[in-house]
Formats: C-alpha cells, structure tokens, sequence
C-alpha cells in the first residue's frame, strides 16, 4: 500500500489484511506496561491539519510514537500554513524536510489527492484524515475494527448510519468499506440531509428511524456538523432530536446484541442522549481505543510491511 486516501473501491483483502493486523497488535500490546514497538524506528510521520480533530490527531501521533517512529505534528496556526502557504508548498517541504507519511486532514475534499500526487516523486506516503465531506478511511476502519469485535464476521451484517450523511466523510468511507466487506447499509436521515444522487449508492435509504432499528445489528450515529451548513433547509436541534436521536425507548427497539457507534465528537442529547452514550451497549470508547491499533496497522502498511516481505 503506497497511500490511504479513500475506502472508495478498496479491495476487500487489503482492508481485512488491516483489519487483522490491527487485532494482532491489539492483542500484543494490551496489558504490556511499554507499548512500543521497533517497527518504525528512524522513518519520520507528520501530520499536518487545517481543521480541528481530537481523535484523528491524537492517535495518529500516538500510534506512530508506539510503533518507534519520530511523529512531527504542524497545524495551520503556528505553521507557515498562517502566513497563506500553499498546501502545494507546505508538502513539499515537509518532503524535503524528511517525512515518510504525511497525513492531512483538509476542508477540500480531495486535498489528499492532490497532495498524493505532489508527493508522488518523493516517494512520501499520504494518509487522509478527513478531506471536506469526501472520505476519512482511517475511521472507517477503525469503525469496522469495533464492529468486528462485537459481531465478528461482517458479512450479511446489517449496519444504519444514521444523521448528517450529507456533510458527512465518515459516512461515505464506511459505506465503501462496510459494502466491501459484506454488510448491508442502511442510511437514514431526513431529506435534506441526504447528498444528490444518493439512490445510486450501494445501500438502502430510509426516513423512518424507528422502523429500521429492529432489524439492526449495529447504528452509527452521525454528528451534525452545523460548521459545513451553509444556508439550505435543516431541522432544528429539538427537531432533529425528536426524529432522529438515538434515546432509551429506541434503544430497546435494537436487538439485544445491537452495537452503538459514533464517531465522535457526540453532541450528546442531540444525536444520542448521555446514558445511551456512556451504555454499555455503546462502543464508542473502543473504537477510540481501535483507533491506535488500526492507525499502527495503516503506519506499518505503508511504512514497514513491503520491505518485511519483499
Ligand atoms: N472522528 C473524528 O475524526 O474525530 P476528531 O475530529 O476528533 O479527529
């Protein structure tokens, strides 16, 4: 794998070949009081975001810190990124400078790409974190990592995402991921929350939250992301609520087995009220967790594992 830019089309056995690593290294570093590991020792990650990100930023750099590499963090304020540099400029100097991946998150869906493609030459990885309301394949994955652990082979799997599908680059990298590795998606949000052309993506489209719960084995529940709405009709938060929150009642519309996902950040008693957040029906603390040992995966992936078998 030479870059993570997108779930779109992603052949099935290189994302369970992730998946499992992830799991093995899960297993081998949990409990251990030093979790760190020499893989990547003298290779060189920086990641570099133009938007906000708790989750993304801390994993990665966690990650790359267990896996032995040197982690270089850059955001836009504090960088010369603040004084109008390009994205063009700003990778290549990170190239220069010496990075092996660097992983971005961006507003413009498809920075990633296009900074693939500037980094092509010398010979750095890119990962995206997150560009605009394209793709996030790293929480895809972590994502589906949680979901494994929970129900195991996710083949014939009934998956809802539920909420701001539009706005959402976490709801388009799971519905590639999760199709290619056999579930049915289900999206269901209002009409104005759904994007054009919606009817030709690989899933089912519902409206009618309650009436789908029953059939589930997983709801992942959206954040609205009221920072990308920029006029256009959208339900107010009570409204939004009261059709689409995830609450007591219609948790006990799930089967028991039933996992709860969120991507964070939750705006708890919107889009989940608190006791069905902090649940134990929730997985939303380990796919945090997940989300070390996928982001370790995807680093040895793309740093360690073609020099290991070539
Ligand atoms: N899920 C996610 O991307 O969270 P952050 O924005 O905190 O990274």
């Amino acid at each position: 794998m030479r870059h993570l830019l997108s779930t779109e089309g992603i052949d099935p056995g290189l994302a369970t070949a992730v998946l499992d690593t992830a799991a093995r290294l899960k297993q081998a570093l949990e409990g251990r009081e030093v979790r760190k590991l020499p893989t990547l020792r003298g290779r060189t990650v920086i990641t570099v975001f133009y938007e906000n990100s708790t989750r993304t930023r801390v994993s990665f750099e966690i990650a790359g810190k267990w896996m032995s590499a040197d982690v270089v963090n850059v955001s836009s304020s504090g960088s010369s990124v603040g004084k109008g540099e390009s994205l063009r400029d700003t990778a290549l100097t990170l190239a220069a400078a010496g990075a092996d991946c660097v992983i971005v998150r961006h507003p413009a869906s498809g920075a990633a790409h296009r900074l693939a493609g500037w980094l092509h030459e010398a010979g750095t990885s890119v990962v995206n974190a997150g560009d605009g309301t394209h793709e996030h394949p790293t929480q895809a994955l972590l994502d589906a990592a949680t979901l494994r652990e929970r129900l195991g082979d996710l083949r014939d799997r009934r998956v809802a995402i539920v909420g701001d599908v539009l706005h959402s680059r976490v709801a388009r990298s799971n519905v590639h991921l999760l199709t290619a590795l056999g579930a049915e998606v289900t999206l269901i949000a209002p009409p104005t929350l759904l994007p054009a052309g919606v009817e030709n993506w690989p899933v089912h489209v519902s409206h009618e939250l309650d009436a789908e719960l029953p059939s589930q084995d997983a709801v992942m529940l959206l954040r609205v992301q009221a920072e990308r709405m920029h006029g256009g009709f959208f339900p107010s938060a009570r409204e939004y609520s009261i059709a689409y929150g995830l609450n007591e009642n219609r948790l006990r519309l799930l089967p028991d087995h039933a996992v709860v996902l969120h991507p964070g950040p939750m705006l708890r008693g919107m889009e989940i009220a608190s006791s069905v957040a902090d649940s134990p029906r929730a997985a939303i603390t380990d796919q945090v967790r997940n989300g070390v040992h996928v982001r370790m995966a995807v680093l040895y992936h793309l740093l360690a594992h073609e020099e290991e078998t070539s």
